[in-house]
């Protein structure tokens, strides 16, 4: 088991990572009576409830809620608050999500405004969730066909990350997950890069060990970032090394065609490259993460994608700053620099060399 602190002053907390933490759930938010209430999706409830229960030793009756991605929405959110209040939430009550990145940004949402906020705790059931939505506290809906176009920042009391609960994670959403970390590993940490290597490609045959260390590296990284930029005023932008492009190839292929993971995967490449071809990356660095990409892959195509949606995706990024598209680069294996210098050309450049790679593979 390991414990990450992710400080943040009066609203730091733990983040618990290994197989069998779902035991810490039974005491979190029991003080004082608080009324508790779980939030989980179908699928998520059917495959992680019964643990969850076991964990608690009693029956729970969640609010079962929809992940499809564009359920995440203000019609969801508003089925989500109309069941807190029937089931009488006060302003001590707690709400634990349990499930994937969509309920846990839904439900966090949900108790970030519930009577102006009430407490909660993330219960994450992916790879994803655990090493990258349920840490940093942002939550929100998309809207108006802009991901995450509303939300808020509202902290979680703990996050639980059982590791137990991947079991029945499909092994393309392991791999989604399996991204992240890497992401993770090329920004901050050279160790987290070494171990990805030596561990299996396939993240689903993971041992606990090496989930345990894959998980618990990633958070560390993020919790290390956030902790200095709670709300993104600067540092934090580095946790979207591989998204600029990601985010774009998601847009471009109307978020069918790529898992998050896979997409951010490809983005890495792409702003691997374009650190390359602008001198600010040893070749052999370089390499080693375009390596790393490919032994998680196979990624879908993206050469026959057409080049404008994909530019016209990077320009009308929300996170464009002043109408420049912001790109996180790699400069070695741990290291990052934000950048609003990218030009058009350096991004068609970097986009073709990612199509003649497909086309060698
Ligand atoms: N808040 C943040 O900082 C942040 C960061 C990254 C991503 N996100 C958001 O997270 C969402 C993506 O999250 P995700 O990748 O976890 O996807 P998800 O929540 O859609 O879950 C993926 C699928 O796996 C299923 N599933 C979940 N847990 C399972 C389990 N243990 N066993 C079997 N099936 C299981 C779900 O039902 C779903 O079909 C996006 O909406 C994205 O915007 C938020
Ligand atoms: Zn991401």
């Amino acid at each position: 088991m390991v414990e990450i602190r992710v400080a943040l002053g009066p609203r730091s907390y733990r983040v618990s990572i290994g197989e069998g933490a779902l035991r810490f759930l039974p005491a979190l938010g029991r003080d004082r009576a608080r009324r508790r209430v779980f939030v989980s999706s179908p699928r998520v409830w059917r495959h992680c409830g019964r643990r969850v229960e076991r964990a608690l030793g009693e029956d729970v009756a969640p609010l079962l809620v929809p992940d499809a991605e564009r359920r995440k929405s203000l019609a969801g959110l508003s089925r989500l608050l109309t069941g807190f209040a029937e089931r009488g939430l006060d302003r001590r009550s707690v709400v634990v999500a349990v499930g994937g990145g969509v309920v846990g940004d839904l439900a966090g949402f949900a108790a970030a405004v519930y009577m102006r906020g009430i407490d909660w705790i993330q219960v994450p059931t992916t790879l994803l969730a655990m090493v990258d939505s349920s840490v940093g506290g942002k939550v929100g809906v998309n809207h108006a066909a802009t991901k995450n176009l509303v939300g808020s920042f509202h902290q979680p009391l703990r996050v639980v990350a059982d590791t137990a609960l991947l079991a029945t994670l499909p092994r393309r959403e392991r791999r989604s997950g399996a991204f992240e970390i890497l992401k993770c590993a090329v920004l901050a940490d050279p160790a987290l890069f070494r171990h990805l290597a030596r561990a299996s490609a396939d993240p689903a045959v993971w041992n606990r060990a090496q989930t345990e260390r894959a998980v618990a590296g990633a958070v560390r990284v993020k919790a290390g970032i956030v902790a200095r930029d709670e709300r993104e005023g600067g540092l934090r932008r580095l946790l979207n090394l591989g998204h600029t492009l990601g985010h774009a190839f998601e847009a471009a292929t109307g978020y069918r065609r790529f898992t998050h993971g896979e997409a951010v995967g490809l983005g890495l490449l792409g702003a691997t490259e374009i650190a390359r071809a602008r001198g600010m990356i040893a070749t052999a660095d370089a390499r080693a993460i375009g390596d790393a990409v490919e032994r998680l892959g196979p990624l879908p195509a993206m050469g026959d994608l057409p080049l404008a949606a994909i530019l016209g995706a990077v320009a009308r990024d929300k996170k464009a700053r002043g109408g420049r598209a912001v790109f996180v680069l790699p400069t070695g294996i741990g290291r990052a620099v934000v950048r609003d210098d990218v030009t058009p050309a350096q991004i068609r450049a970097a986009l073709a060399a990612l199509a003649a790679r497909e086309g060698r593979a």
